[in-house]
């Protein structure tokens, strides 16, 4: 047996950089297919093992420690979520949790804003009739969208990548930006002259509503049928952040009685999408398959930011990036 720490990769297919930093002073073992590891060769695969490298596909709780033994020091995963991680039943044992903060935010930002503008401005829709004979000329009002220039865009949840995405936005002429969060934000409001409103005047007076909160207790399914009702039946609807902050029926319910005007998803639930799912039946919807940090060099720099969090654990140094 090797005295190098052992860790166990639950994804193969991450970028080679990160697992070579691991690989200089430990003993590295993958999960060998590109799909998620299934539950019982990760129970099986972490016994023994000092650290785990794993990515938001993987439920770790309290059984998956129990398989891992008391050596276990550190869960590193490659996101900057980690509610598929229980952080607490980790920090009860001891054991350190990483993630990749920051690195993502502009990649995340970016990808929200093409969806935002693949949504108001019917982009999927009208790259459809290219090819399906739909395009019969040029039409004073056909495919005509909603624009951002004097609209009201409205954040839930205003931390750092919703932050990036209202830069973003603001080149695009908005009438007004606003942001609900627990607690004001004033000075990082004041760089997009964002106001803090409540979660109700969000609802009732957002042309756009983009979400980018993380998914909490809190936060999970608060966009229920309520919510929906509120909304402006102009409203589009985006979210880059979690499925889970989403009463999915409840939303496509709105869409369907054309409560709301359209939807730009990055995340759902489950994901993948079933392929019978009522969302892709509508016309109104843009569905991505979960690919807001999905820049080569962000996702290479996550690989790498997770592997030295493992290295800062294992030697007991600080991490760089830890859920504390
Ligand atoms: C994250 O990091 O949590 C994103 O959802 C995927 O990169």
């Amino acid at each position: 047996m090797s005295s190098q720490p052992q860790v166990y990769v639950t994804r193969p297919d991450v970028d080679i950089s990160g697992l070579e930093l691991l690989r200089k002073s430990c003993n590295v073992t993958t999960w060998s297919q590109a799909l998620p590891v299934p539950r019982d060769e990760l129970l099986r695969q972490i016994k023994g093992k000092d650290a785990l490298y794993c990515a938001l596909t993987d439920k770790i709780d309290a059984a998956v420690l129990d398989a891992a033994g008391e050596q276990l020091k550190c869960i590193a995963t490659i996101s900057v979520g980690y509610e598929h991680i229980d952080v607490d039943e980790c920090h009860k044992r001891g054991i350190r949790v990483g993630y990749t903060p920051d690195v993502l935010t502009d990649a995340t930002a970016e990808l929200t804003l093409a969806l935002l503008l693949a949504t108001n401005r019917r982009l999927f829709e009208a790259n459809k009739e290219v090819y399906n004979g739909g395009w019969k000329s040029w039409a004073p009002m056909w495919m005509c969208g909603h624009g951002l220039k004097n609209s009201r865009v409205g954040f839930f949840g205003f931390g750092r990548i919703g932050q990036e995405i209202a830069a973003r936005i603001v080149p695009f002429k908005p009438a007004k930006i606003t942001y609900t969060t627990r607690t004001a934000r004033p000075e990082e409001a004041a760089k997009v002259n964002a106001e803090h409103v409540s979660f109700d005047e969000m609802l009732c007076s957002s042309d756009f509503i983009v979400v980018s909160c993380a998914l909490t207790p809190n936060t999970k399914e608060i966009f229920n049928a309520a919510a929906f009702e509120k909304m402006k039946t102009n409203c589009i609807f985006i979210n880059t952040a979690r499925g889970g902050v989403v009463d999915q029926m409840a939303l496509c319910e709105a869409l369907q009685a054309k409560r709301i005007l359209a939807a730009g998803l990055d995340v759902t639930t489950p994901e993948p999408l079933p392929l019978d799912d009522p969302l892709l039946k509508l016309d109104n919807v843009v569905v991505l398959p979960h690919i807001g940090s999905a820049d080569i060099e962000t996702r290479k720099e996550m690989s790498r930011i997770t592997a030295r969090n493992i290295l800062a654990a294992l030697q007991g140094c600080e991490m760089e990036a830890e859920v504390k």
